[in-house]
């Protein structure tokens, strides 16, 4: 049976507020949570025994899976206390009851992409790799860590992230899936935080040890800040990125339980979730609105998160901004981009206007 780990206990600072109270692999992303993708994926590619390695609000994934019937066995290995990427991969490979030679399939559980699980599988196979991780190439390798590989795509070396040019000697990066021979599991040192990256990674190469790198140009986005989260929403609702849980393309997804005003447009890929109200005239562009959010006649929202139970008062303007759930927004607010509202905050109407306002002065002279 093939067996696989994802890496779930990170504390996704980067997506806070919206991960205050939920951990980024159970936010929703086009009507599921994430993590619901990534299983239908690795059941689609044969996977009959997933564990979750968990530390940050553990509960909640216990608790998402609880009811979960399909054919998927589920274990849970929980941190007390985060072991890091690679600390958790060994903390994980307790739970695996395959034989020591056996493929095991590691997902980072922030990533979408539209790699062939099977067909990386395969080719590890076919390599006797001990390790073999899935690479992209992106268009500037700077924000990345670097893995050349020679003709026969075996790593050579793992590279800081390149400060120069002269420094950016290949384009392929780590793409946060992997495949290692179970045995390989146990020789990541136990009882402190290890990071697969710096130092699994670049120790095994430095054994010697068979690590392999397989390159695709398949869509692939990491989707740990706000602006690549509802992009990569918006991205499996158009049909631009796959799952199995999406079943044709659109140019939005709409709850039933929502109610949209005739006149309002929703498009490039948003999500509405169950219960919301969308009034006359607004405008939602490939964003994400929750559970129970009410967006208030003429608001124009793009790219952006509204949580669940928030609200966005008449005319008001979002832009790559995320607003934590049953945060308010009141009417004709300008809200700078990139603006992150703490959950439960309220801007009073006209509170806040990045183009100057013509309203009068409140009596405050
Ligand atoms: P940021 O805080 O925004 O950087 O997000 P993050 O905590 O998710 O970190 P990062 O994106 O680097 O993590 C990549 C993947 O590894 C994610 O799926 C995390 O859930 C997971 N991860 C990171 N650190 C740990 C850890 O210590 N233990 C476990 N089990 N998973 C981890």
């Amino acid at each position: 049976m093939q067996e696989a780990i994802i890496l779930v206990g990170g504390k996704g600072t980067r997506l806070r507020p919206l991960t205050n109270h939920t951990p980024k692999p159970l936010l929703s992303v086009a009507g599921s949570s994430f993590i619901r993708h990534q299983i239908a994926k690795l059941m689609d590619a044969g996977v009959g025994h997933v564990v979750f390695a968990t530390s940050y609000l553990a509960g909640l994934f216990e608790e998402e899976f609880r009811d979960f019937t399909r054919d998927l066995e589920i274990s849970y290995a929980v941190e007390e206390v985060p072991l890091g990427t690679g600390g958790a991969i060994r903390n994980a490979g307790r739970l695996l009851r395959g034989p020591a030679d056996a493929p095991v399939l590691i997902l980072n559980g922030d990533i979408l992409s539209g790699l062939d699980l099977r067909d990386v599988l395969q080719r590890h196979e076919a390599r006797e790799a001990d390790v073999t991780l899935h690479l992209t190439r992106v268009s500037d390798p700077r924000a990345f860590g670097l893995v050349p590989t020679d003709e026969a795509g075996r790593v050579l070396s793992f590279l800081e992230k390149p400060k120069t040019a002269e420094e950016c000697i290949t384009d392929q990066v780590n793409a946060g899936c992997y495949v290692f021979r179970r045995s390989v599991l146990d020789s990541i040192p136990t009882g402190r935080e290890v990071s697969v990256e710096q130092e699994t990674f670049p120790e095994l190469v430095a054994q010697g040890k068979r690590v392999f790198g397989h390159t695709t140009d398949d869509y692939w986005r990491d989707l740990g800040t706000p602006l690549a989260f509802v992009h990569g929403s918006a991205d499996l609702v158009t049909g631009k990125a796959t799952s199995p849980l999406v079943e044709r393309p659109a140019e939005a997804l709409i709850h039933p339980t929502a109610a949209i005003a005739p006149t309002a447009r929703i498009t490039g890929g948003s999500t509405i979730g169950p219960r919301a109200v969308i009034g006359p005239h607004a405008v939602v562009d490939r964003s994400i609105i929750g559970e129970g959010v009410t967006v208030a006649e003429g608001a124009q929202i793009h790219d952006s998160v509204v949580d669940h139970d928030a609200s966005i008062g008449s005319a008001s303007l979002l832009r790559e901004a995320v607003v934590g759930c049953h945060a308010h927004v009141g009417a004709e607010n300008e809200l700078p981009a990139q603006l992150r509202l703490s959950c439960g905050i309220r801007i009073p109407a006209q509170g806040v206007r990045v183009s100057g306002t013509a309203a009068a002065c409140a009596a405050v002279h």
